[in-house]
């Protein structure tokens, strides 16, 4: 696939972060020994990465705005575009050596998400959507979601998060529900990566709460590229604003949405 200008403005910053995490994930083996861990080593590499993305993404076009998870929002001039990024989505996973993690990308025109990159740079997997262009991996597979109609033949990834909410205990109640109605269920780490693999085929559904518009926005793109759909827990079609994804194939999304619905 050639890959459009736009693309490769995106590519080549997610890639320079990819980079910048790459070294700085060779040393986290060295600090898991020390007492404190390498909390602030972790907190460095990912502003890092953001502040890579920024400066390659704003050089190339000065006038777009910014949403970024560490720096907030830069407004900007155009009023029309809007780069929405999570340098590093997989922070614990990278905290302890898991080489699970991506740089994630979205430009957002008019409200609406038309391009994305996610690129996990140590299995060196980088994937690319442009609205009505497909979703790519590696510029040479284009995309599909997988085809399964069973729930129960369907392995489900899932966030789980400890931070005491209410949106973790509904999150624990759907697990006990949809666990023995599935073949497997899946938690990668990141919400990219999640949303990746489900366009890829690997993974069959997703389904998370909580979520914010920078773990949401580049792969919900993918994902549609891919053939899938999004809605939130009530059915609504999927937003990148309040932080819900039940996300597969057409049949298989209906199925899920509805166990999920079940669990009050
Ligand atoms: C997290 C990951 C994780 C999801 C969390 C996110 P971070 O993002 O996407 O999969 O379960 O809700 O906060 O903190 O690694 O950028
Ligand atoms: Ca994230
Ligand atoms: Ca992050």
């Amino acid at each position: 696939m050639a890959r459009s200008a736009l693309l490769n403005i995106m590519v080549q910053a997610a890639t320079k972060a990819g980079r910048s995490l790459t070294r700085d994930f060779g040393e986290i083996e060295n600090l898991q020994v020390s007492r404190k861990g390498p909390a602030d080593f972790v907190t460095n590499a990912d502003r890092k990465a953001e502040e890579i993305v920024f400066e390659e993404l704003r050089k190339a076009r000065p006038t777009y705005a910014f949403l970024m998870e560490e720096s907030g929002e830069v407004a900007g001039t155009d009023g029309q575009h809007r780069w929405i990024i999570d340098p590093l989505d997989g922070t614990t996973n990278f905290m302890h050596g898991i080489p699970l993690f991506a740089v994630a990308i979205a430009l957002e025109r008019a409200g609406e998400i038309v391009a994305s990159v996610i690129y996990n740079p140590v299995i060196d997997e980088l994937y690319t959507a442009e609205k009505g262009g497909g979703a790519w991996l590696n510029d040479r597979s284009r995309l599909r979601v997988a085809g399964r109609k069973h729930l129960s033949e369907c392995v489900v990834a899932t966030g789980i998060n400890s931070r005491g909410s209410a949106g973790d205990l509904l999150q624990l109640r759907q697990l006990g529900q949809i666990t023995p109605a599935v073949a497997g269920i899946r938690r990668s780490g990141s919400a990219s990566i999640d949303l990746s693999w489900l366009a890829t085929g690997r993974f069959d559904a997703y389904w998370e709460n909580q979520l914010q518009p920078w773990d949401i926005a580049p792969g919900w793109l993918l994902l549609r590229e891919a053939g899938g759909t999004m809605t939130d827990f009530s059915g609504t079609p999927g937003s990148i604003w309040n932080g819900e994804v039940v996300a597969g194939n057409e049949t298989i999304q209906a199925q899920l949405l509805k166990a999920i619905k079940a669990v009050k």
